[in-house]
């Protein structure tokens, strides 16, 4: 379930072409659970229909402060009492000039200013020609809105619909989806940086073939976006995976488990937590061939020797940071049987505070995950449940003990 259920949002949509993925975003935002109160300016109405909007929130939508059909004839103040935010996407350059001045002569603009500004935030997706959006102007008001408390969403970057190419696109309605989840997520973990790895790796055996394993990055890359949510600087280092990088996360692409090892060690200085999610590959050939290897007449198949892979969880939590409790590593075990204890005894070995077990076989490419946290206490259960859903409750745990622990973290016993 998606951390939107249940909220309830004011839509607004302001006069832009962007309108049109307006209709996608509030679509989003029922299936997530939200219920959607769609208010639109007149000069929305050009762009998108309010008949669309209103068969999309399943709502009646509202478009004039004379409505009638709110009691007291008051809609800028009711609509909006029980929100829990003001979303306004498209918000034209006009709108928010609008917004700037404190001016009300339409009903979303009154909305804004009419609201209660501590209980009811207020966020902007800006839309605009890229001239528009570089403009001083603009740029001025953008600054002034963020330091009057209002929350200013980044633009989008490409093609736009008047033929041009730059910045000032309105964001896809999945990312602001994605961003409104981040504005209501506790923040955490804000001024911790966080180094995920995540999915499998590949060993070459030639040019064409190689070996790796089952796993997707999914529970990485939950972990990753979870951490993001919360406030953290974070970096993900990803095997092969085609899965789509959380925003506002940094992605390093790497193959083999060697790849894996440089990619860490290079970012590993200066964070404070590192979480090692992906499923490295133990062993790789001994000798990759340069050439693909061909089949002959003879009937042979070709003798490949393994070595093994370097033990990346284990090499960072030697390092002086994990020694000294600076950086705090969390290591993940995907077994098939006796998870309690395998994941104890690996906790162990691998040197870590916090190991966290799973099933492998009943996890591996599903979107659900049941997780098993072990620490020197003890375990603890994460029941079944959306892989997203336990990587916040995860990094919920971990922000725990950075606070509780700080500096005093070790193995134990
Ligand atoms: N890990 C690692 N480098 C390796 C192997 C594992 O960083 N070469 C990390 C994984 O990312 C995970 C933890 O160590 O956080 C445990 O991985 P797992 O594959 O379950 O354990 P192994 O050490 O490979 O032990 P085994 O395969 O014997 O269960």
């Amino acid at each position: 379930m998606s951390t939107l259920a249940g909220k309830h949002i004011v839509l607004g949509l302001s006069g832009g072409i962007a309108a049109y993925k307006s209709a996608e975003l509030c679509r989003a935002l029922v299936k997530a659970g939200v219920t959607v109160q769609v208010v639109m300016t007149e000069a929305a109405e050009h762009f998108m229909t309010a008949v669309t909007m209103q068969a999309l929130s399943g709502k009646p939508v509202f478009t004039s402060q004379w409505d009638s059909r709110e009691p007291s004839n008051m809609a800028h103040i009711h609509l909006s009492r029980d929100a829990d935010a003001i979303l306004v996407a498209p918000a034209s350059a006009d709108f928010m000039a609008k917004l700037l001045h404190g001016r009300a002569d339409e009903l979303l603009s009154l909305m804004c200013l009419a609201r209660p500004i501590a209980q009811v935030p207020l966020i902007l997706a800006p839309a605009m020609n890229r001239e528009m959006w570089a403009n001083p102007a603009t740029q001025r008001n953008v600054a002034q809105l963020k330091a009057d408390g209002i929350h200013v969403l980044d633009v989008g970057q490409g093609d736009q619909a008047c033929g041009e190419t730059g910045d000032g696109r309105m964001l896809e309605a999945e990312e602001i989806l994605e961003d409104l989840e981040a504005f209501f997520t506790p923040k955490v973990l804000t001024g911790k940086s966080v180094l995920v790895t995540a999915g499998p790796t590949y060993e070459a055996i030639d040019p064409v073939r190689g070996i790796t394993n089952l796993s997707s990055g999914k529970m990485g890359f939950a972990i990753a976006r979870a951490a993001r949510m919360a406030g953290a600087d974070v970096t993900l280092i990803a095997g092969p995976v085609s899965l789509h990088t959380p925003r506002g996360v940094k992605r390093v692409n790497v193959r083999s488990a060697h790849d894996m090892l440089q990619a860490v060690q290079v970012h590993v200085p200066d964070q404070g937590v590192f979480v090692a999610t992906a499923a490295v590959a133990d062993w790789r050939p001994a000798n990759s061939a340069e050439q693909k290897i061909k089949k002959d007449s003879s009937g042979q198949t070709p003798q490949l020797s393994f070595v093994e892979n370097p033990d990346i969880l284990a090499t960072v939590a030697q390092s002086a940071a994990a020694q000294t409790g600076a950086l705090f590593c969390v290591g993940f075990a995907a077994e098939s049987h006796d998870l309690l204890a395998h994941a104890t005894a690996k906790r162990i070995r691998k040197g870590v505070p916090l190991l966290v077990g799973n099933i492998g076989p009943d996890t591996f490419g599903q979107d659900d995950n049941a997780l098993l946290l072990v620490d020197a206490s003890g375990a603890r259960e994460l029941p079944h449940g959306p892989k997203q859903e336990l990587a916040v409750q995860l990094m919920t745990d971990i922000a725990n003990r950075l606070t509780l622990h700080a500096g005093s973290f070790g193995v134990g016993g």
